[in-house]
């Protein structure tokens, strides 16, 4: 038995109960930048003393690193998948081209380099990054893939508030874990975890400077919720939103935040003194039926040991201010143009319905079907969505490609505390919620976009629809061209460039493949300007199939790497 078992030993025994054994909270690496690598991978980690769990990270051992971008800066995503599934990365909350957004239809193949860029025309806040694959959404996740992303804007720049990533603004990705005998992550027999994970550390603690500390939360959780608090009940202030800061800060003691939903908080300890600590907590005791996690038992498909009681997230314990401390509330952050129901155009109802064993929801009776485009939005309409549950469990519902804002509840008004910009809202049991958002920017009749539940067993079990954004008054094709290009120089050795006979073709999609069928590399929408670097490539024959923008029609053609 090594040191730390007998410590650990020793905590377990009643007389020690008192006694927490914490371990420093993780705070995610950065990358910053325009260009980003992220390299998805198994991998393994000491979540606790026995054996090694085997874990999913990019770029790391657990979860990945956190992305920092510029509003108005194009950004490009080089993801390379070398875990031994296919997989999709999905950038939560982002507002791009459904062809980059890395939902269900963008798969990546094991050892495939997918190459996803946009324009970063999002506010600032915080996002958040994850494998989305039809169906194996929880098994990838439990893993641990996943990762922020950090929006600055001018707006944002201007305020005084606290922005020392991990010093006075610490994210913080809330999750629990189940082990089995072998010390395993187990998503089975049900979604709820029996142990905190916190950026990948079980029992956290941090030292946070006696000042106005930022928390950006997340829950990146399957399934469970959390009514956030402090173990004194001191208030907090909540300024951002999924979306973006609030008009003000909004001033609580408790909040629920559900699967996929993010919130940035101020906590005031500057008149806490050095070395006080507090703890974060969740405050699940109590829920009725409905909320997930209020569930009564330990054991058995809903069971877990965090099940409807009140835990601890992070231990605090307050340090010594640093030299730039931020130590009064903002009174007004920004203003924001909401939108409101009289700007909705068009009106849409979802209905939570019953599913069938193994996918236990759905909506509208329609369980989910790659195959089939559930909804179709005319490019620039504002709509109202109402998302009624009369079903006998509460869902985190979330949107894709757009942020709204909720305008009604059936169980009375919004919390001021979600009054901000969304893409992810907690719908509870017996509740109806209406959202107005504009669906702007992108339109494209192929690729559509996601709207689901993000509790992982139902967007699994399909609860999930497709809709696409549709350019109503897009000119009909008049002179639908035939695909054709030449792939230069061929051989190649480091760069390959692709030309067109008819100057107007645009490319769509491409993808490379290899001799033996796999695919290497995928394009959304490439600039071919550009040339496309082959250079990493082994030497070989290889298939460019190139998809035309206007008739989505492709033409494979060959080529050589020497
Ligand atoms: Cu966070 Cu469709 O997902
Ligand atoms: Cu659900």
């Amino acid at each position: 038995m090594n040191f730390r078992n007998i410590i650990t030993g020793l905590l377990l025994t009643p007389g020690f109960a008192a006694i927490a054994q914490y371990n420093t909270l993780r705070i995610p690496d950065t990358l910053s930048g325009t260009s980003f690598n992220l390299i998805v991978k198994d991998t393994f980690m000491q979540m606790r003393p026995g054996n090694v769990t085997i874990t999913g990270g990019i770029n790391t051992d657990y979860w990945g690193p956190t992305i920092f971008m510029q509003q108005g800066d194009t950004v490009h995503m080089n993801v390379r998948n070398l875990t031994n599934d296919t997989t999709t990365m999905h950038w939560h909350g982002m507002h791009l081209a459904a062809v980059m957004d890395g939902g269900p239809q963008q798969v990546i193949p094991p050892g495939t380099l997918w190459q996803p860029y946009w324009k970063v025309k999002n506010n600032a806040a915080t996002y958040w990054y994850h494998p989305h694959l039809h169906g194996m959404t929880e098994e990838q996740m439990v893993k641990g893939i996943g990762g922020f992303i950090i929006i600055r804007d001018a707006a944002e720049a201007a305020l005084a508030l606290p922005r020392t990533y991990g010093v006075d603004d610490i994210p913080l990705a809330l999750t629990s874990r189940r082990f089995d005998t072998a010390n395993q992550f187990s998503y089975l027999p049900g979604p709820y975890g029996d142990y905190m994970v916190v950026n990948g550390t079980m029992n956290p603690k941090a030292s946070l400077p006696k000042q106005l500390v930022r928390l950006r939360i997340l829950n990146a959780e399957m399934e469970r919720g959390y009514n956030l608090g402090f173990s004194d009940n001191r208030p907090f202030y909540v300024i951002a939103n999924d979306g973006g800061l609030l008009n003000a800060p909004v001033s609580v003691t408790r909040m629920k935040l559900m699967v996929g939903e993010r919130v940035e908080m101020l906590v005031n300890l500057s008149g806490d003194n050095i070395g006080d600590s507090l703890d974060l907590m969740a405050y699940n005791a109590g829920f009725p039926l409905g909320f997930p996690g209020g569930e009564p038992g330990t054991t058995g498909a809903f069971g877990s040991l965090l099940n409807n009681i009140n835990f601890k997230l992070l231990h605090i314990d307050v340090a010594a201010a640093t030299s730039a401390a931020v130590t009064v509330l903002p009174s007004t952050l920004v203003s924001n143009t909401y939108l409101t129901a009289s700007d909705a155009t068009v009106t849409r109802t979802l209905n939570v319905t019953e599913g069938t064993p193994g996918t236990p929801f759905h909506f509208d009776n329609t369980p989910f079907d790659l195959a089939t485009i559930n909804k179709t939005v005319n490019l620039n309409a504002t709509e109202k969505w109402t998302v009624i549950n009369n079903n006998v469990f509460g869902h985190s519902f979330h949107i894709h490609d757009v942020q709204f804002k909720i305008i009604s509840r059936g169980t009375g008004a919004p919390a001021a505390y979600e009054s901000g910009w969304k893409d992810s809202y907690y719908l509870e049991r017996n509740d109806s919620v209406s959202f107005v958002a504009r669906f702007d920017d992108y339109a494209d009749a192929l690729h559509p976009f996601m709207y689901h539940c993000h509790f992982a067993p139902h967007e699994d079990g399909g609860m999930m629809g497709q809709f696409v954004v549709k350019d109503a008054v897009a000119v009909a094709e008049t002179s639908k061209h035939e695909v054709d290009f030449t792939i230069s120089p061929n051989p190649a050795k480091t760069k390959i460039y692709i030309s067109f006979p008819d100057p107007a073709t645009k490319a769509y999609y491409v993808t490379i493949t290899n001799a033996v069928g796999r695919t290497i590399v995928m394009l959304p929408r490439p600039r071919l300007t550009d040339g496309i670097d082959v250079s990493s490539f082994t030497r070989g024959v290889y298939y460019l199939r190139l998809i035309d923008e206007d008739t989505k029609s492709g033409v494979t053609r060959k080529f050589i790497v020497e």
